[in-house]
């Protein structure tokens, strides 16, 4: 009995099951209206067309998916697949109550029909939309169902930086999918700090004549990096004019984006002429992950294509495989929508059915009203499909978006990598890194075949304007001109920036055509600032010579690497030592003098308190021992000091003592050794600060940036700025001073002072360099000459070259290393009150152990002496206590000669006994 009701439970349980949660047959469709719009007519349509055929095929008689319901195709043919007449046909197939549309093929019709599909929510799954800006926020029933071309930007923008290239040319058509794949390429390559130097748009079916002007141009430009975004009808015959024009020669570099790959795949063998045109260009392709799924499809391809299409078996290309797994892909998620138990059901939207009446017809669109449950199935499904793991991520695109990097080499293609979003470029397949963690810092691709049979990487740029050469200006100096001059009456420069210039371009692979032309007018130093916005002007193409890299400069140009440092410093005038009898009183501070005396006397009275009762050496009559106590403690400044210490506290205070003389005296020799050596500055100037605190006139080189650094940074007022053009005049009013109408001190960069100080002696550099600046040579800006200028720079500095050009021109000589000699302030007490206090405490407490002891001592005496005498008044008094101790120290300073006289009587009988051994052993 129980076991009757137990089944006949089960079985009304799972009758409820199949009714309520899982798919209900009464809600479920016979078919479902899926709508199809792509351009067939074309080879690659058709093609499409036989992947989605395959998809819907494998679907319907797949009885694991939809149960009995069969995806019902409504195909339309969008034969101009861009503009009003394909948006008019995607509207004629929505209007047939689909559930979902595959398609449209082209981003121009998506930017549109988007907009009704939002009205309609209808789903729009398209593979070749591939535009970035086709977005789902926008856009949410749009769903691209292939990679984002922002990907594929992202791949290209790293392949330029990988190749250590900062500008591309970008060549497009000019509709919504070039402009916008093309600004994502712009944000891309920004973002690793290169960008697209010119943008050459064309029309989406242009002539030959256009396309030749557009190549024109581009040959013109500087860069030779071409990022060619077209499509695969006007693809080839760019390249086709490229070639005649000869941009497919060696130094170019073509990167097209996926239509290439798309057309070698479809129709390969290409013509032979058209793969001589695209020899060596590096192209793209979405990569699908080699599975089984995969290769079952791949060889049931031929067959598929065999019957279908009259010129024989097709090349898949990765689109059909998309569009394979897009079918897939909506029917399980239509599979879903029903497993959920929802329904389909159409409606007229009010503001569609106001519209009756009118002859567009448009009241004939209908509501999908379960389209956004659709539409989060889609998003939803999470399956494998020829194409690899199929699943969208938060921002509404396809997991692991990869790409394969190829080189067209002969009659095919050779892969150099891939690009994967995840881990950059490699040269293993992505999938191999999904599961390892993020790292960019190992990109790696295989060789690359460039335009013009080369495996040597193209510099990527040519000097613009070919055939003219560089403009290059160089200052025409009048003072200094070590630095860089111009031979009278010759177009010849010389000096030491010239030579580096020159020998940093002998390090370039290329040649460089330049000519210099001088600026200045010859009677003074021009304004390198001038020089530098001329750049800007265009009036000259670089400036070369001794140009401070400044942050007012950088914001007009580009400098090279410093050639050489050069901050700004101080110089003033200085006057020698004038001698002095009591020199030798410099190196001390008067208060120093005065505490090293008392501290000679105090420790010479602390030594003697604790000797003079122990030892022979510190007794004798008091005038005696004033004598001794002044010999002893001076004498200890020479470490000459010939009496002993007996005592241990003596002993103690004397080595503390010894040290802190040591420290003293090897102070002061090396503070007399400056003082009588150095030479004295002739005004208080002693640095930057000193000099802006005072309001003294200041000299700078006519014509540097010196004189705005110090009225804009330093503040100081212009009336003090007084220009100096050569070392002549700058000597004179520095010796002038201030107060005659010369200046207190001249500032300017040291490679300058260098040379000035070389031959003068009686001027000094003060204080530190108080800026950190460096001479470099200027270019436009984002010039990759300025770039391989650099790189030689550096190279010269490293092997040498850069000293030895420096050496040639700037050797200095005579008083440079004078320069360090300056002022040397006197010693005071402040650096030795440490030492003194050390022996003071020292002294101290000898003393007052020493104190301790002798109260110790007289205490037992003084009961000792209790004992022997028992009077009372005795015991009382207080004088007679002094007595007492008075007596007792008596008595030890008799017991102390008493020892001394027994320790000399056997001094002597030991020398007598010596002696005699000494003689009886001769
Ligand atoms: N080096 C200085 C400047 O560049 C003077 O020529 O301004």
């Amino acid at each position: 009995m129980i076991k009757f009701w137990l089944v006949f439970f089960m079985v009304l349980s799972n009758g409820f099951y199949s009714t309520g949660a899982g798919m209900n047959n009464s809600t479920v469709p016979d078919s479902v209206n899926i709508g199809i719009l792509y351009s067939f007519n074309t080879t690659i349509g058709r093609i499409l067309q036989i992947a989605l055929e395959a998809a819907i095929d494998d679907v319907n008689s797949d009885p694991s998916i939809l149960g009995k319901t069969q995806l019902n195709i409504l195909m339309q043919e969008d034969s101009k697949y861009r503009g009003f007449l394909s948006i008019a046909e995607t509207l004629q197939l929505m209007a047939k109550r689909t559930v979902a549309i595959i398609g449209p093929q082209s981003t121009i019709t998506a930017h549109v029909i988007s907009h009704v599909a939002n009205e309609l929510q209808v789903p729009l799954l398209s593979f070749s939309a591939t535009d970035p800006t086709l977005s789902p926020v926008q856009f949410p029933f749009f769903i691209r169902t292939a990679q984002n071309d922002l990907y594929m930007m992202t791949a290209i923008a790293e392949l330029v930086a990988f190749y250590g290239w900062r500008e591309v040319i970008a060549i497009f058509v000019d509709d919504d999918q070039g402009r916008n794949g093309i600004a994502a390429l712009g944000d891309k390559l920004s973002e690793r700090r290169c960008k697209i130097s010119y943008k050459a748009p064309m029309t989406a079916e242009p002539t030959k004549e256009e396309i030749t002007d557009v190549l024109v141009q581009v040959a013109l430009a500087e860069s030779r990096i071409i990022v060619l975004h077209t499509n695969t009808i006007w693809g080839p015959k760019i390249f086709s004019v490229a070639q005649n024009l000869g941009m497919m020669g060696t130094g170019y570099v073509w990167i097209a984006t996926s239509f290439l790959t798309t057309l070698l795949d479809t129709a390969s063998p290409l013509p032979p002429d058209e793969m001589q045109d695209i020899q060596g260009v590096v192209t793209l392709r979405m990569y699908t992950a080699e599975t089984e799924l995969k290769r079952r499809f791949v060889s049931r391809w031929k067959n598929l294509t065999r019957g279908n299409t009259s010129d024989g078996p097709m090349g898949l290309t990765a689109y059909c495989l998309y569009a394979y797994d897009t079918v897939w892909l909506l029917a399980r998620a239509i599979d879903t929508f029903f497993k959920q138990g929802n329904r389909i059901t159409f409606s007229n939207d009010s503001k569609l059915s106001e519209l009756h009446g009118d002859n567009l017809h448009l009241d004939a669109l209908n509501i999908f009203n379960e389209g956004n449950i659709l539409r989060s199935c889609i998003l939803g499904v999470n399956m494998t499909g020829v194409t690899g793991q199929v699943r969208y991520t938060s921002d509404c695109n396809l997991v692991n978006p990869a790409f394969e990097i190829v080189n067209v080499i002969g009659s095919g293609v050779r892969r150099i990598g891939y690009w994967s979003n995840h881990s950059g470029l490699s040269v293993v397949p992505p999938e191999s890194l999904y599961s390892k963690p993020t790292n960019r810092s190992n990109q790696k691709l295989n060789p690359v075949i460039w335009p013009g049979d080369t495996v040597q990487k193209p510099r990527g740029w040519v000097f613009p304007n070919n055939g003219k050469r560089l403009k290059i200006g160089i200052p025409k100096r009048v003072s200094y001109r070590e630095f860089v001059s111009q031979a009278p009456g010759t177009d010849v420069f010389k000096g030491f920036c010239i030579d580096v210039f020159l020998a940093a371009v002998n390090l370039l692979p290329y040649g460089v055509p330049y000519n210099f032309v001088p600026f200045g007018d010859g009677h003074s130093n021009p304004s390198n600032s001038e020089l530098v916005r001329l750049i800007t002007a265009g009036v000259y193409d670089a400036a070369v010579g001794d140009i401070t890299i400044t942050t007012e400069r950088t914001k007009m140009v580009d400098f090279t690497q410093p050639f050489i440092e050069s901050g700004l410093v101080v110089v003033t005038p200085v006057k020698k030592m004038e001698s002095s009898a009591w020199a030798f009183l410099r190196p001390f501070t008067p208060l120093m003098w005065a505490v090293t005396a008392i501290f000679f006397l105090v420790v010479g009275a602390v030594v003697w308190i604790l000797e003079h009762r122990l030892n022979d050496d510190f007794r004798g009559p008091p005038k005696k021992q004033v004598v001794t106590i002044l010999w002893f403690s001076f004498s200890t400044m020479f470490f000459a000091h010939r009496e002993n210490t007996v005592s241990t506290l003596g002993r103690l205070v004397l080595l503390i003592w010894l040290f802190v003389v040591l420290i003293i005296n090897s102070s002061y020799t090396a503070s007399l050794t400056s003082i009588l050596t150095v030479q004295q500055l002739a005004s208080p100037i002693k640095g930057i600060e000193s000099l802006v605190n005072s309001h003294d006139r200041i000299g700078y080189l006519q014509g540097s940036f010196t004189r705005n650094y110090l009225i804009e940074e330093l503040g100081i007022d212009e009336s003090r700025l007084v220009p100096l053009t050569t070392p002549e005049e700058t000597a004179k009013a520095l010796k002038d001073g201030s107060h005659k109408g010369g200046v207190a001190a001249y500032i300017d960069e040291r490679a300058y002072i260098e040379l000035f100080l070389a031959s003068r002696c009686d001027f000094t550099i003060v204080g530190q360099e108080f800026t950190r600046n460096g001479w470099g040579f200027a270019f436009p800006r984002d010039s990759p000459l300025a770039i391989d200028l650099s790189t030689a720079i550096l190279e010269l500095a490293e092997n040498g070259d850069l000293q030895r050009i420096h050496d040639k021109w700037l050797l200095s000589r005579a008083c440079l290393s004078q320069g360090a000699k300056l002022e040397v302030d006197r010693l005071n007490l402040k650096s030795f009150w440490g030492l003194y206090l050390v022996a003071g405490f020292a002294c101290f407490l000898a003393l007052f152990i020493y104190l301790i002891q002798i109260m110790r001592q007289y205490k037992k005496h003084y009961s000792e002496e209790l004992e022997s005498s028992p009077s009372p008044s005795q015991q009382s008094s207080g004088s007679s206590r002094v007595r007492t101790f008075m007596s007792f120290v008596d008595e030890k300073e008799e017991d102390v000669k008493n020892r001394s006289k027994r320790r000399q009587m056997e001094r002597i009988s030991y020398r007598s006994n010596d002696g005699g051994s000494s003689s009886a052993m001769c």
